[in-house]
Parts: structure tokens; sequence; C-alpha cells
């Protein structure tokens, strides 16, 4: 005899902002969906490169919420704790707001950016 359990996937909001952009949107995202998916198929106009969580493109700023990105192999356990996503390849884990668009806001933090001014 074979068990049988019902389906359920998590649905998550996702607000995503930018003033400097003009973004102010929330989708509906699955827990299997990848959030810069998503955004791009509802026509949100979020930067991407990679979409392997190699780069820094697609970084946006976790201000409220939980995600999974554990796929990423860009940003270090300092940086995720100061709330910086990779955007394709989070997964949403809880309703989320994300400040979109903060690939500059990383750097204009970091040493590189001491040493070249
Ligand atoms: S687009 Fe390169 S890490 Fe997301």
């Amino acid at each position: 005899m074979c068990a049988t359990f019902p389906l359920t996937m998590a649905i998550y909001q996702v607000r995503f902002i930018n003033a400097d952009q003009g973004l102010d949107q929330t989708l509906a995202i699955p827990e299997d969906v990848y959030i810069l998916d998503a955004a791009q198929e509802h026509h949100i106009p979020l930067p991407s490169a990679c979409r392997q969580g190699d780069c820094s493109v697609c970084l946006a700023r976790l201000l409220k919420g939980d995600v999974d990105q554990q796929e990423q192999a860009f940003l270090s356990s300092t940086e995720i704790d100061q709330g910086y996503t990779v955007t394709c390849v989070a997964y949403p884990r809880s309703d989320c707001v994300l400040e979109t668009h903060q690939e500059q806001k990383l750097y204009e933090g970091s040493l590189y950016k001491k040493f070249r001014t």
C-alpha cells in the first residue's frame, strides 16, 4: 500500500524596492523558484549576468525576511550577515523585502573603493 501525502508548496510575498529606480513591486514567489527568475518573468527590470551565483551583478539587500542562497559562491559570510543576497540563486523562505541594484553599494563599502580613491 502506498501512502499519499498532500503536496504543499509555500508561496511567499517578495517586495522589491529601490527608490533610485522608482521600484516598489511585490510578487508571490513559490519556495522552489529563484527570486531573480520570478522577477524577470514579471518584467521587473533587475540586473543579471552569470545567473549562477558567481558574480555580483544581481545583488540585492535583504531588509526583511529569510532566503536560501546556499548555491551562491560570491559573498563572504560577513556580507551575507549584512543582508546582501545573490538573487539569481536565492529562494524565498519567508515573506521578504529586498532592496535591489546593490552591486555598487557593496563595492562602495569595501576596501577596493578605499584604495582606489
Ligand atoms: S547574475 Fe551573477 S551572481 Fe547573480
